[in-house]
């Protein structure tokens, strides 16, 4: 995991709450703006796909002044909170709001670095009237940050991507915001294909895939003649990973298929190289005590698990053995705790002994997070 790069990294790291850390590649990506025609992998139709504030046009401006007044009255709202989320549901703190302001400048702010440092210089403000280049006129920075604090919409909504991994995801409401967590089953995936060629071009499934970060993250460490089939049932996540996977170039290397679970997978059943899922797992009645920026905003879809939080994991577990080959690799993220150890036992115990090598895998705050192992 390339931690180093991440310019700022939250404390507690939980599925149920949005930890927010963004890397320098909002600087630097090295992929390229999404053109108007794209080319579709798939006929899932893109243009309902919401554009990140760093991927628009710069067709606004603003003083530096102006800037420097609406970082002030953002700031101002900051401190009109203060620990009020933290405080009710474990939500973001004031730091973490103030660096969020930071973010959003440096989204929006043509290709300037400079100007959003100096906008944090004190002694800078007020006498400039320099004109600066915007993605989002300047109402609609005052709106997003409105809702930021009113609504409690999540900062990654709000500039419409995230800082995953090593790649810049664009996300939208209707799909999940990726979690830092789930990076790790790529670095997983990174261990298993560098130790056995055949995995590595072979044929690996991300069963919803969101907004398709860990089938990209994936694709991007196969090796020629690698593929990855992703699929997800619902329709804006499907658009929106078409969008990403798009704009990393990896049409030809990954499939966007929709449809529930292992019903897209027909023509590969039994051929599978690895098979990787992040499925809902949150148990129903938990939804309602989420953080506000998950439970209010996030789609249920991605996140409720049914009664014990387990019915997607024990679909998977229940189909896996007919859609790997022999030696392929599984890796399903739970909730953790008492659901990796019962997922555990089940692929160990009560599947007619198909799996071996079943490990539970901490994640980095040592919450028992992942379940992997081996088709026998
Ligand atoms: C926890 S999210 C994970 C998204 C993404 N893989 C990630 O880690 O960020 C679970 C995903 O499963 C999808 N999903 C829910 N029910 C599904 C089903 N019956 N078949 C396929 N995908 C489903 C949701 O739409 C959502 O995108």
């Amino acid at each position: 995991m390339t931690l180093s790069v991440f310019r700022a990294i939250h404390t507690a790291v939980s599925p149920h709450s949005l930890i927010f850390r963004r890397s320098r590649a909002s600087f630097c990506c090295s992929v390229n703006r999404p053109s108007s025609s794209s080319s579709a992998v798939s006929a899932t139709p893109v243009s309902t796909v919401r554009i990140p504030l760093f991927l628009r046009e710069a067709t606004g401006t603003a003083t530096i002044s102006e800037l420097h007044a609406w970082r002030k009255w953002a700031q101002t709202l900051v401190s009109s909170v203060g620990s009020k989320f933290e405080d009710a549901d474990n939500g973001p703190g004031p730091e973490l709001l103030c660096r969020e302001i930071r973010w959003m400048l440096e989204d929006v702010v043509e290709a300037n670095l400079d100007v959003v440092n100096r906008l944090s210089d004190e002694t800078a403000f007020g006498k400039d009237g320099d004109v600066v280049r915007l993605r989002a006129g300047l109402d609609e920075l005052y709106c997003l940050w409105e809702e930021r604090i009113e609504k409690r919409r999540p900062f990654q909504y709000l500039v419409g991507c995230d800082h995953w991994r090593d790649l810049v995801v664009c996300v939208q409401e209707g799909v999940l915001i990726p979690r830092p967590e789930t990076e790790m089953i790529v670095d997983m995936v990174e261990e298993v294909v560098s130790r056995d060629k055949r995995l590595a071009e072979g044929i690996w499934a991300d069963l919803g895939t969101g907004s398709g970060a860990l089938g990209i993250g994936i694709a991007r460490i196969l090796r020629n003649g690698g593929k990855v089939v992703a699929t997800d049932i619902s329709e804006v996540a499907i658009s929106v990973a078409s969008f990403n996977v798009n704009r990393y170039g990896l049409q030809d290397k990954i499939e966007l298929r929709q449809g529930s679970w292992f019903e897209p997978l027909e023509d590969v059943k039994g051929k599978l190289s690895g098979l990787v899922s992040n499925p809902p797992y949150i148990p129903s009645m938990n939804i309602a005590g989420l953080q506000a920026e998950v439970g209010q905003h996030e789609p249920r879809l991605a996140l409720d698990g049914g009664k014990d939080g387990l019915d997607y994991l024990l679909h998977l577990c229940e189909n896996s053995a007919l859609a790997l080959e022999s030696g392929g690799f599984f890796a399903f993220e739970t909730n953790g705790g008492s659901q990796s150890k019962f997922i555990a036992d089940v692929m160990t115990n009560r599947s007619n002994f198909s799996f071996r090598d079943v490990k539970i895998v901490a994640d980095l705050s040592g919450i028992q997070r992942f379940v992997t192992g081996f088709r026998q």
